[in-house]
């Protein structure tokens, strides 16, 4: 699973490096319970401005892509549930 998070300016002000911070403890439950997860690999980017909020007035960040579905206005606890979702056993 590739999750890409973006870490430009407007998604770093209303919180992107706590949803990395998130995810990096969720990393951490994994390994501490493997039985429990599938073995795909949590790949896991910061990306600086993935674009989506230039051209835009709405509030839309921050903005994190699981895969190829796009979170916009993104929270710690609906990405984490995301990813636990597709790789809970
Ligand atoms: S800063 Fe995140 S999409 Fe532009």
């Amino acid at each position: 699973m590739k999750v890409k998070v973006c870490v430009g300016s407007n998604c770093t002000l209303l919180g992107s490096m706590s949803i990395l911070d998130q995810i990096d403890d969720l990393r951490d439950i994994i390994s501490e319970d493997p039985d429990s997860y599938n073995d795909e690999e949590l790949e896991v980017e910061a990306i600086k401005c993935m674009g989506f909020c230039k051209n835009t007035d709405k509030e839309i960040a921050p903005v994190v892509v699981i895969d190829d579905e796009t979170m916009i206005n993104a929270t710690g606890q609906a990405v984490m549930e995301k990813i636990v979702k597709k790789i809970r056993k």
